[in-house]
């Protein structure tokens, strides 16, 4: 008898198949319970190398390293049951060749379960999305403002904004597309652009501040969440979490200091036949 069970996670055909369709919902998660409640909502969660400054409080993406993105990626895949899970290659991981990109993708997709891998970089990497593509691997590429380059781009840069700078980005995309990538980010890229890049190419466009014609759309939860001390121009803050965690701590502090917490509800008494059977020395 074969074991096969009933696959409800979506996957990555699944999202390619959305290219012109319903708008693909993607957030960043690393944890079980954060998962858990985007899953209900979300098609795509991305375990994204941005937990380095998330979570770690780094300053950039460059230190994150394969082992931290596996672990929170079994997080991620613990919490979630519908979502296509996809965990980022953090630099370092893959771009020394097409061998070392496969090697460290095996050990994302064995140790976690995830359905995708997604790495930055458009012509560059072409030859290694086909590489891994060819052998099982979906990948997600991402294209425009690639964190992970910040040190040669000169920082976290808008792409694209004078036309004369729009030939590379669109080459980029149009090479991960071709390579058999099935989803490709597109990163603080000006509107326009990133329209066009939807419009030429065949799989489907995630958009982190770039333009509402893309396939899809892609934020960091703390971003959205008002959770993060800074966000970038194009994050929209749909509540403001930061304040409210503020009150309950404080709430919290001054109720222990004045001993209101615990009550009697936050307590255990004895069992019913026991009370009163100890007595306070
Ligand atoms: O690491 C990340 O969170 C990302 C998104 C910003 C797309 O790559």
């Amino acid at each position: 008898m074969s074991a096969q069970t009933e696959v409800k996670r979506l996957t990555a055909p699944d999202i390619l198949a959305r290219k012109g369709g319903l708008p693909i919902v993607t957030l960043t998660s690393y944890h079980a319970h954060t998962a858990a409640l985007l899953d209900r909502h979300c098609d795509v969660i991305l375990v994204g190398d941005s937990l380095g400054m998330v979570m770690h409080g780094l300053e950039s993406t460059i230190p994150v390293t394969l082992d931290m993105m596996i672990l929170q990626g079994q997080a991620v895949m613990r919490g979630s049951k519908h979502a296509l899970v996809v965990v980022d290659m953090p630099f370092g991981s893959y771009e020394a060749s097409k061998e070392q990109a496969f090697m460290s993708a095996v050990r994302v997709m064995k140790e976690t379960g995830c359905g995708a891998i997604k790495l930055e970089g458009g012509t560059r990497m072409a030859e290694t999305i086909a590489f891994l593509a060819e052998r099982g691997i979906p990948v997600m590429a991402h294209v425009g403002l690639t964190p992970q380059s910040i040190n040669s781009l000169g920082g976290f840069k808008t792409q694209g904004r004078d036309p004369a700078d729009w030939a590379p980005i669109e080459a980029d995309a149009k090479a991960v597309a071709q390579a058999g990538a099935f989803s490709v980010v597109i990163e603080a890229v000006a509107e326009p652009l990133a329209a066009k890049i939807t419009r030429d190419i065949a799989i489907p466009t995630i958009g982190i501040g770039a333009s509402a014609t893309c396939d899809g759309q892609v934020l960091v939860l703390e971003d959205m969440l008002g959770l993060s001390p800074r966000a970038p121009k194009f994050v929209k803050r749909y509540t403001d979490l930061g304040p409210a965690i503020d009150r309950a701590i404080s709430a919290y502090a001054a109720e222990v200091r004045s001993r209101a917490f615990p009550t009697a509800d936050h307590v255990y008494a004895l069992k019913g036949q026991n009370a009163g059977k100890v007595t306070q020395k």
